[in-house]
């Protein structure tokens, strides 16, 4: 079987078990570091760069994707989210794309307050780090802060410390990495009433749900990024009743939610009584993602 006979049997295995075809693309302009143009054209190059042993390998990892569903993404060992290239592998989520925006909120909050420099040269965390992606966004976004990227899997904390290398070029101190539970590594470092603003993607989907998602995610993606416990609310509950003893006067809070939290998330603020100014904000799709609040 040569490339295009390959090339067309596995665009009929993608339409089949509903693989979008621009992921079998993916795979294949990853692995073989080919073009699209090349790949659209078909062009005659790329039959004569292909031996056999290539196609064999292209092709196992093609049958990893629509057999055993494994995201293109960890095949490819890499994503790209808002401006960076980050590495991924099934020991971190993979970013999502309306996740992007919770970086738009920070800046838009910190562009608008009358004490914007507390905020852009203040400390920041980011609970739930990950691949670090909001980490180093926030990193990027203000230069001068200082971020605590907290993880409870040392596995997710080596890759986040891998994409700040591969992605912060002038000063990678700038980012500490706390293996530990939410806030105990921040206890650890005495930062309580310090801390200028918290951004969370928190496990938030109730556990059984988990198990019962599309298999990509459900299969191969970390349980511990995902499941929020019996109600999908435990970490979203710890993150609203420590986050008042960090956060400076003013400091602000942010976390990612499911649709239908957002009104439980305001309500516990409001409980709590040490937040003002909580909004709910939509993702681009219109579902309420986000909710945000000030430390009274
Ligand atoms: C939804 S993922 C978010 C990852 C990344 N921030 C993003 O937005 O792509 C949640 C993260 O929280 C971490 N996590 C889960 N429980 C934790 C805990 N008790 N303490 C600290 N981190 C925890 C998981 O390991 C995972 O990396």
């Amino acid at each position: 079987m040569d490339f295009y006979e390959w090339y067309d049997r596995s665009l009929l295995e993608a339409h089949q078990h509903n693989v979008p075809r621009h992921e079998l693309e993916c795979l294949i302009l990853s692995l073989l570091g080919l073009t699209k143009l090349d790949l659209r054209l078909r062009s005659l190059n790329i039959k004569a760069q292909i031996n056999s042993e290539l196609l064999t390998k292209l092709d196992q990892a093609w049958q990893k994707r629509w057999r055993d569903r494994l995201p293109v993404q960890y095949l490819i060992g890499s994503v790209i989210w808002r401006d960076l290239e980050l590495q991924v592998s099934p020991a971190v989520l993979i970013p999502r794309p309306e996740t992007e925006l919770i970086i738009d909120l920070v800046a838009d909050f910190v562009k608008q307050s009358n004490q914007s420099l507390t905020y852009q040269n203040g400390s920041w965390l980011d609970l739930g780090t990950g691949s670090g992606a909001i980490a180093i966004a926030l990193a990027k976004t203000f230069p001068q802060s200082q971020i605590y990227a907290v993880d409870l899997s040392e596995s997710a904390l080596e890759i986040a410390k891998a994409n700040t290398c591969k992605n912060i070029q002038v000063n990678h101190q700038q980012i500490n990495f706390c293996l530990g539970n939410w806030f105990e590594p921040i206890l650890q470092l005495n930062l309580q009433n310090q801390i200028a603003g918290i951004v969370s993607n928190p496990p938030y989907i109730p556990s059984l749900e988990v198990l019962n998602l599309q298999p990509e995610v459900t299969k191969h993606e970390p349980h511990l990024a995902l499941s929020g416990g019996d109600d999908g609310l435990d970490a979203i509950r710890e993150l609203v009743n420590t986050a008042p003893d960090y956060l400076i006067s003013h400091g602000f809070w942010i976390i990612e939610l499911m649709s239908g939290q957002a009104n439980i998330v305001r309500s516990l603020l409001l409980e709590n009584g040490c937040y003002s100014n909580i909004k709910v904000h939509q993702d681009y799709a219109g579902i309420e993602r986000f909710v945000s609040a000030e430390r009274i």
